[in-house]
């Protein structure tokens, strides 16, 4: 059951099924609700998981099965650090599906470069994997993943087992500073965009704000246009629903108009992001 009939704004109580160790501080959970799946989201979409008596905050959905949603989650403060010492079965509560998602339709038949930065790989691997399970519907994919150091990395069996597997797929892995055992590159995101010098008809961009400038930089240097990259943004959130005016930048509200925006609409925004 999902809640596609039911009110996004009523938390469901659910609880965490299942806990899987992406690195030192980010845990990938698989959450249900007492009847399934909470809600079907859109690549791209957001839930706010609470735990009560804890707090809430505003999560990508990285991924969905038949009966539960996956969210990886970076420990920073007061929820996260709760969720992070939490177990299975562990009770929560989550409402959602929230923003706008990634345009789908601009992406059928074109060749696309996903680029995430740390914890950024998080919203972008909805789109990848919705991709790769529609394989027919996209053209080339090529995903370039930058991490720190090594083990900083997230979603590493889809890095370096599930996506190099799937059909015209290449995946591009760096980190900014190896260790012993790392035999793979080593370099920041801009650069290694620069040194592939990738020609994909869209570009989908999320990492930390520093990535993202430069990574920006970059691509305009190989030609890419504003139309051709869209990003997702981090503002903060409180409600989700476009009433408490947390989240906005100029006329629009990030839960609601975003967070997924091409280059060319956050131009049009006054530079708060
Ligand atoms: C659209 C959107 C998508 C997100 N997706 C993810 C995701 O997929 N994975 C993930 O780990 N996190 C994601 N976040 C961030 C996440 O919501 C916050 O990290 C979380 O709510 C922090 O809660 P806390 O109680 O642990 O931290 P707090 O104790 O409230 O704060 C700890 C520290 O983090 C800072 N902080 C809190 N929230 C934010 C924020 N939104 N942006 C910047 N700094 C913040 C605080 O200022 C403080 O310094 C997303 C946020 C938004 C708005
Ligand atoms: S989070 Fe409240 S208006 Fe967007």
């Amino acid at each position: 059951m999902n809640s596609e009939c039911c009110n996004p704004l009523v938390p469901l109580p659910g609880k965490i099924i299942k806990i899987v160790d992406e690195s030192p501080d980010v845990k990938t959970f698989h959450i249900a609700a007492a009847e399934g799946k909470p809600f079907t989201p859109l690549p791209g979409q957001l839930g706010m998981l609470s735990i009560p008596g804890v707090g809430e905050g505003m999560f990508s959905i990285t991924s969905q099965g038949p009966d539960h949603l996956e969210m990886a989650i970076k420990k920073v403060g007061v929820l996260t650090d709760s969720l992070h010492d939490a177990q299975v079965g562990q009770p929560i509560a989550i409402r959602g599906p929230y923003g706008n998602g990634f345009p789908v339709e601009k992406f059928k038949g074109k060749d696309i470069l996903f680029i995430g930065g740390g914890i950024g790989l998080a919203p972008v691997r909805s789109l990848i994997v919705h991709c790769l399970q529609n394989r027919g519907d996209f053209g080339k994919i090529s995903i370039l993943y930058g991490a720190r150091s090594p083990e900083e990395l997230v979603f590493k069996e889809d890095l370096f087992k599930n996506w190099p597997q799937a059909k015209d797929t290449t995946v591009y892995v760096t980190v900014d500073k190896g260790d012993e055992q790392w035999q793979g590159h080593v370099g920041f995101v801009p650069a290694y965009v620069e040194e592939i010098n990738p020609s994909p008809s869209m570009v989908l961009l999320c990492g930390p704000p520093v990535m993202i400038k430069f990574t920006l930089e970059t691509l305009s240097k190989l030609g890419f246009s504003n139309e051709q990259i869209v990003t997702t943004l981090e503002m903060r959130m409180k409600c989700g629903i476009g009433k408490c005016g947390r989240c906005n930048i100029g006329s629009k509200f990030i839960c609601l108009d975003g967070p997924v925006f091409t280059l060319n609409e956050l131009e049009g925004l006054p530079p708060e992001y």
